[in-house]
């Protein structure tokens, strides 16, 4: 099965309103077949209205469609459990089964960073996110292969969803990749998101050229992909997520230095 078609390939984007959603609408439009789903239509793209967390059978919706990315979840850090619980999960379960049961051949799903926002709390990263910079020039890099220590129940919800990908992956054979994304705003440069100093944004920064960049290689990879999880970061000096792997697999090399708004 080879992913590059000469049609264009047919993408559902879930959260298709939402920032990201309309990043990655805005400029994926031309080159793929998009439909958004989300609770209210778009005025920017063909989409439909669902909620996704109480919609279990969007097969027919998904029929015929090539990938699913998976972005609609309440998408603050202080997403308080209950609703994490009600709206997250649920809609993660919901899209990722129906997308298995329809024959959709893979599903991006929008994890995050924040499933392993507790190595923050250790040297150096903790001080690398208040803008302590450690001297040593090459600090250890956070992979995906270690454990998972999840910082909220955001976190929580995300590592669930990357947890409800490996079961669909392994029992329906459906490519699930997982983006745990660092910090993708507006402004796209680091500045003030949390209420914060904005500094850890820094290290975090995924600019929306680099966000395209990686979603791009994801939708085109290999189908030989079952079950991969990336960290999404641009090439910023204090980085300190591991990328060897998506570069390898997928030929993700992010252009963009959060550096240079220093
Ligand atoms: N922006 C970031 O820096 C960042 C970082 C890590 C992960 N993420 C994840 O990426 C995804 C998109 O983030 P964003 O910044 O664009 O968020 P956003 O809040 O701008 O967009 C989320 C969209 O999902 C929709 N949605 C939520 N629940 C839904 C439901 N039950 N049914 C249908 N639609 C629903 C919302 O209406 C909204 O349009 C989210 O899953 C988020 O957790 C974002």
């Amino acid at each position: 099965m080879s992913m590059s078609h000469k049609k264009k390939l047919k993408l559902i984007i879930t959260g298709c309103n939402g920032l990201i959603g309309s990043i990655l609408s805005e400029n994926l439009k031309n080159k793929y077949e998009i439909l958004g789903i989300d609770l209210k239509q778009s005025t920017k793209i063909p989409s439909v209205s669902i909620n996704t967390a109480s919609n279990k059978d969007m097969e027919k919706i998904f029929e015929g469609y090539d990938v699913v990315i998976d972005l609609a979840a309440h998408a603050s850090t202080n997403t308080p459990w209950e609703k994490v619980y009600a709206n997250n999960i649920q809609s993660t379960y919901n899209v990722i089964k129906s997308a298995s049961e329809s024959g959709i051949k893979r599903v991006i799903f929008a994890s995050s960073n924040h499933v392993t926002g507790m190595y923050e709390n250790d040297y150096p990263y903790k001080n690398i996110v208040s803008g302590n910079y450690p001297k040593e020039s090459k600090i250890p890099y956070i992979t995906t292969k270690m454990p998972n220590r999840p910082d909220s129940p955001y976190g929580i919800g995300k590592s669930t969803g990357e947890s409800i990908g490996k079961y669909f992956s392994e029992k329906f054979n459906t490519s699930i990749i997982c983006i745990r994304i660092g910090t993708v705003n507006l402004e796209n440069k680091p500045v003030d998101s949390e209420g914060t100093t904005g500094i850890r944004s820094f290290a975090t920064l995924l600019t929306h050229n680099d966000l395209i960049q990686l979603i791009e290689k994801s939708i085109n990879a290999s189908s030989d992909l079952k079950y991969e999880i990336f960290y999404g970061v641009s090439n910023n000096k204090w980085r300190f997520w591991d990328i060897k792997d998506s570069e390898t697999k997928i030929g993700y090399i992010p252009n963009d230095n959060a550096e240079k708004w220093r």
